[in-house]
């Protein structure tokens, strides 16, 4: 229920008002968001790189309205994969399509992805297709194939296993040779579509994660749960599948515990690092996963609003 009305409100434009200009909002999210700017990023990736962690950076925004929205984001896009190349960093990006004009026309989109991949592709950048809600599933993965048919590389999809779909969806990626990045799936999706059930979903993520396993290409398993972390493991082991042939990915500030564990048990990790002013409805997917997360940010919110004497341990603002 309160994940339900967390997916809601990430999707209302006047909460979104609301929450960017409230001054403390924005060092909450920070928890979550590597910073506003493009340096901001570059630095978490640094340190992350220097932790023996690879990096995907996600310049953030959603769905645009606009022809010129669409390219200015494919443009500070490119700019982060010119810095990325300048400075050698350990690092590819995600975009998400409707950021580039999902929404506006397929001729126009092709043309903003296709510039933007001719620039990843002279630095020598890979660029992960983010997957959004299930309206843009078919379109995104036909889009997908068109540029591989059109003899693009360097280029990956997501798939989420919630949907019904997904194990279909896999043997079709894993047909082509592509890279998919693995998750759960972070939309409100309706029961005509999608798992209402965690177990469902989970037992969908291991079978998915078995066939990109034995059958993909350099699959990113992308979880904090446990239980699927192990299970990937204990399939990898079990088959022989060498630690070089997968990696986990990870967000930005979730569970750094397993990060830590994971890299210091010799796995390849990803961190998936957000940056950008259009931080609202990507952190309140995350209040969504894990609304135990709305008592960390509202603790948070006290302790530095002047409400901060409110506290009961009496630190208050001061702390
Ligand atoms: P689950 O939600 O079952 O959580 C398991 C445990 O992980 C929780 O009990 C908690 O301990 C911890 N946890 C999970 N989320 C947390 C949070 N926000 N804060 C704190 N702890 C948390 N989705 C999508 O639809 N399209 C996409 O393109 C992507 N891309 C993507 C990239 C990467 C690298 C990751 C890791 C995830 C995504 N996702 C995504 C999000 C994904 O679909 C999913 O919503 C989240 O990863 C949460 O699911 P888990 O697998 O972690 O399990």
């Amino acid at each position: 229920m309160l994940r339900d009305a967390l997916l809601a409100l990430s999707e209302s434009s006047l909460a979104r008002r609301i929450a960017t200009d409230a001054p403390f909002a924005r060092g909450v999210a920070r928890r979550f968001v590597a910073g506003e700017t493009r340096e901001d990023a570059l630095t978490a990736a640094r340190a992350l790189n220097e932790a023996a962690m690879h990096v995907s950076l996600d310049y953030l925004g959603e769905a645009v309205g606009s022809q010129d929205e669409a390219r200015g984001a494919a443009a500070a896009i490119e700019q982060v994969v010119r810095s990325i190349a300048r400075e050698g960093l350990d690092a590819n990006v995600s975009v998400k399509l409707t950021q580039l004009g999902q929404d506006i026309d397929d001729d126009f989109l092709r043309r903003t992805v296709d510039g933007l991949l001719d620039t990843a592709a002279e630095s020598g950048t890979f660029v992960r297709f983010d997957m959004e809600s299930s309206d843009y599933t078919e379109h995104t993965l036909r889009f997908f194939e068109e540029l591989w048919s059109a003899g693009r590389r360097g280029i990956g999809v997501v798939l989420q296993s919630y949907l019904y779909r997904t194990e279909e969806d896999v043997a079709r990626a894993n047909e082509l040779g592509a890279r998919v990045r693995l998750c759960k799936g972070a939309y409100k999706e309706p029961e005509r579509v999608a798992y209402p059930d965690k177990a469902d979903v989970d037992a969908s993520f291991v079978r998915c994660m078995r066939m990109l396993l034995a059958d993909g290409v350099y699959p990113g398993i992308a979880t904090h749960d446990e239980a699927m972390i192990e299970a990937t493991k204990d399939f990898a082991r079990e088959q022989g599948i060498d630690r070089d042939r997968f990696e986990f990915q990870m967000l930005y500030g979730v569970r750094r515990d397993v990060q830590k564990r994971l890299v210091g048990e010799g796995y390849h990790l990803r961190i998936y690092v957000p940056f950008g002013e259009a931080w609202y409805p990507y952190f309140m997917r995350r209040m969504a996963e894990r609304p135990a997360n709305l008592f960390f940010v509202m603790d948070s919110v006290i302790r530095e609003s002047p409400l901060g004497f409110l506290r009961r341990d009496g630190r208050g603002a001061a702390r």
